[in-house]
């Protein structure tokens, strides 16, 4: 997360902050998420932020055009934070969400082919697909899948990634601050810290346009009221 700019920085944490206190939890020491391919994100770009279960049809339906319009913008124009938010009620969401948190901080290049690599084979982690193997089972297959997608070399310190109660703690505040910001389901998208209406429809490629063009061929700064206004 080094790769936010210090003004948007600042004004995340800040609100962040301000609700954390509230609450009395602790303030992480980085603003939470997975920055797409590295792109800074900043208040001089579109900076779209999404709500991902890693083993949620939905999530998994929409990233494909979301990736692609994030795509389709230079980094300078459109920037992309993945924040995880486990759903209660998918069995194996949690330690998805917490292997990503812990490949993310073992090398960040790395998260994206994780993540997409849950949404192509999330089946395997439905409810119905462990129902009957333990906490303990489950969770190895989350460390042999992740091993085998991002090769053997991880897969020890995965496993003791797994044991460290901070990697715990960071999926847990990544979950928190979903709520801080009213997320309930998944997905669920901000758009410049604006919520996007929730619906059961994919938002598709055009309609990603749609929402980003409009936002992109504003300069802002420059924008013109009529005087009346003031
Ligand atoms: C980090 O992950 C990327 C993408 O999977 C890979 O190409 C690179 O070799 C990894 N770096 C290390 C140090 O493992
Ligand atoms: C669950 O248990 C049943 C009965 O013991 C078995 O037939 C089935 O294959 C098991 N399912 C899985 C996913 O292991
Ligand atoms: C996990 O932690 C326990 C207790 O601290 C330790 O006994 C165990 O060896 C650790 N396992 C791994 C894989 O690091």
């Amino acid at each position: 997360m080094s790769h936010l700019n210090i003004p948007v920085a600042s004004l995340l944490i800040l609100s962040l902050a301000a609700v954390l206190i509230r609450s009395q939890s602790t303030i992480p020491a980085r603003y939470d998420g997975f920055v797409y391919k590295k792109r800074a994100a900043s208040t001089d770009t579109v900076l779209i932020e999404a709500f991902y279960d890693p083993v949620c049809p939905d999530s998994r339906d929409s990233w494909a055009p979301l990736k692609q319009a994030v795509d389709h913008y230079g980094p300078t124009v459109v920037s992309l934070i993945v924040h995880t938010f486990p759903l209660p009620y998918h069995d194996n969401a949690f330690i998805t969400s917490r292997a990503l948190h812990i490949v993310n901080d073992l090398n960040s290049s790395a998260t994206y082919t994780l993540l997409e690599a849950f949404f192509k084979y999330q089946e395997q982690f439905y409810n119905a697909k462990t129902n009957n193997v333990s906490r303990a089972t489950a969770l190895d297959q989350v460390i042999t899948f992740a091993s085998k997608t991002l090769g053997n070399s991880i897969q020890s310190a995965l496993t003791s990634g797994f044991n460290k109660t901070k990697t715990s703690t960071k999926t847990r505040v990544s979950f928190k601050y979903g709520c801080m910001r009213g997320v309930y389901g998944t997905p669920f998208f901000f758009v410049n810290g604006f919520s996007l209406p929730v619906s059961d429809d994919v938002i598709d490629y055009n309609a990603w346009r749609k929402i980003i063009d409009p936002l992109t061929t504003k300069q802002h700064g420059k924008t013109e009221y009529p005087l009346t206004v003031f």
